[in-house]
């Protein structure tokens, strides 16, 4: 069963609390088990993360291009200005969907340049969870079938 990292930056382990109008009041553990049933739908397994370090983001990247796991990745605040991030990502070995839970297009234009999409497969954006439902099925789609 192929695993995929499911990546998360800054600030989203507040999720339920966070400006619960933009983000909802769903967990950050809501959002991990949610993930979780999509694969096991889909026939994948997930490995959750979260971090607020970017350093640890890199590392988490570096070990999916070092063990060609695919990555869903939502990179908060790291997707406005993280030229860092975006290297690392830069040398991925597998598909990679950015997603956010909001429209980030539809907010402050600070969050209207993405520095990561440039190297992504695809962004899904403004869906709430439902962004990392579909991210996952785009990385079902584009893995290899079993036969
Ligand atoms: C976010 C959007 C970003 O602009 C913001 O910095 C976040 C969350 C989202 O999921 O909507 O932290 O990535």
């Amino acid at each position: 069963m192929r695993t995929v990292l499911v990546l998360n930056g800054p600030n989203l382990a507040r999720l339920g609390s966070r400006e619960p109008d933009v983000y909802g009041t769903a967990t950050l553990d809501d959002l991990r088990k949610a993930c979780a049933a999509t694969a096991a739908e889909l026939g994948l397994a997930v490995d959750f993360r979260q971090t607020d370090d970017e350093s640890e983001i890199i590392a988490w990247v570096h070990e999916a291009a070092d063990r060609q796991l695919p990555i869903v990745l939502n990179p908060a605040a790291f997707t406005h200005y993280s030229y860092a991030l975006r290297d690392a990502l830069a040398m991925r070995t597998a598909p990679l969907v950015e997603v956010h839970i909001s429209n980030p297009a539809a907010r402050e234009s600070f969050r209207h340049n993405s520095v990561v999409a440039a190297v992504a497969d695809g962004t899904i954006a403004g869906f709430g969870f439902g962004s990392y439902r579909l991210a996952l099925r785009a990385i079902a789609d584009m893995l290899p079938g079993d036969g």
